[in-house]
């Protein structure tokens, strides 16, 4: 049986490498390999190549080397690559409500967050990344965000005062930050280290995963556990791609994401742990990072502030009263 499945993948990795594949999907994301998203990829592009028998070379392309931020968006619908899993402020010009994710202090923890996606309300939010000319398959997960900065320590939310936060593009983000007297400058994840190193922005918000693996924590002086808002994606093909593939490999790409996104949730609370005691234990050794964890009283402060912005969001046109009041009425 071993034998068996060895050469079966031998056979597979031959087709592939000598060109034979029918199709080629390109995987363009802008996070580390060593990430949820990273590793959930790298699995999906296997697992497709196994279930399609190397009829489909996936072909990933980590860290932007392909495209930055919101332009793989434009890259899908023109079929310059196939599959992206952009997180959802990356959506805002297409559709802004996907930012309902991005609303600070808004789910009680992930498994909450799991039922909205699982909801009517992931549904239609899907349904409107479908009427814009895109494939929307599945939720993956990051975590929650902290904030970092190296102006000085974010305990209270005067604390953000006239500080300058890179933020995604995102109406939400901008914000947000500006509910705490923030200075919010929007730029490329690719751009973050050199603007933290360089003292372009002060400070940022990210999950540990996305601190850790862009060494965001070696170009920071402080650290914030705050969980104040969440990280989170809309795996995306292109429309063209998918119309193309015959009803089989179709059935292969469904099976595919299916066990990725598993395999994806999985792995986001195990890193999200582990690379917080990988940041944890430079702060230990080398003194350069201070961390603070917020106590419930602290993280009360700031979530009072920050969710004063939810009524901004009420037009359907942004996000919508609906879909906020269903999210924060889900049990
Ligand atoms: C960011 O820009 O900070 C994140 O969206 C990066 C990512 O894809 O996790």
């Amino acid at each position: 049986m071993k034998k068996v499945l060895l050469a079966a993948s031998v056979a597979v990795a031959l087709s592939v490498s000598a060109g034979a594949a029918d199709f080629v999907l390109k995987f363009s994301h802008v996070v580390s390999e060593n990430t949820p998203k990273g590793k959930a990829a790298v699995f999906f592009e296997k697992r497709l190549e196994e279930l399609s028998k190397g009829k489909i070379d996936v072909q990933v392309y980590p860290s932007s080397q392909l495209y930055k931020d919101k332009a793989v968006l434009k890259a899908i619908r023109l079929d310059s690559v196939q599959m992206a899993c952009p997180s959802f402020s990356k959506f805002g010009k297409f559709v802004p409500n996907l930012a309902l994710f991005d609303l600070p202090f808004l789910f009680k923890d992930i498994d909450q967050l799991h039922r909205v996606q699982d909801s009517d309300v992931g549904q239609k939010l899907k349904d409107m990344v479908t009427a814009k000319g895109y494939v929307a398959l599945d939720f993956w997960d990051n975590a929650f965000k902290q904030f970092t900065s190296s102006k000085h320590a974010l305990i209270s939310p005067t604390d953000a005062k006239g500080q300058k936060f890179r933020i995604m593009s995102s109406k939400v983000l901008e914000a947000q930050f500006k509910a705490v007297d923030a200075n919010p400058q929007m730029m490329p994840f690719s751009e973050v280290y050199s603007a933290l190193q360089q003292g372009v922005i002060d400070g940022q918000e990210n999950t540990n995963s996305n601190i850790y693996t862009k060494k965001f924590y070696e170009v920071s002086k402080y650290m914030t556990v705050s969980n104040h808002g969440y990280l989170g994606y809309l795996v995306v093909m292109s429309k063209k791609f998918w119309n193309s593939l015959p009803a089989d490999l179709q059935a292969n790409v469904k099976q595919a994401m299916k066990e990725a996104t598993a395999k994806e949730r999985e792995w986001a609370v195990e890193l999200d742990q582990s690379q917080f005691a990988e940041i944890k234990k430079y702060a230990d050794e080398t003194k350069k990072l201070e961390i603070t964890v917020l106590t419930p009283e602290q993280r009360d402060a700031w979530r009072k502030v920050m969710s004063t912005i939810y009524p901004k969001f009420y037009d359907d046109k942004v996000i919508g009263k609906d879909l906020i009041e269903a999210a924060i009425n889900t049990k």
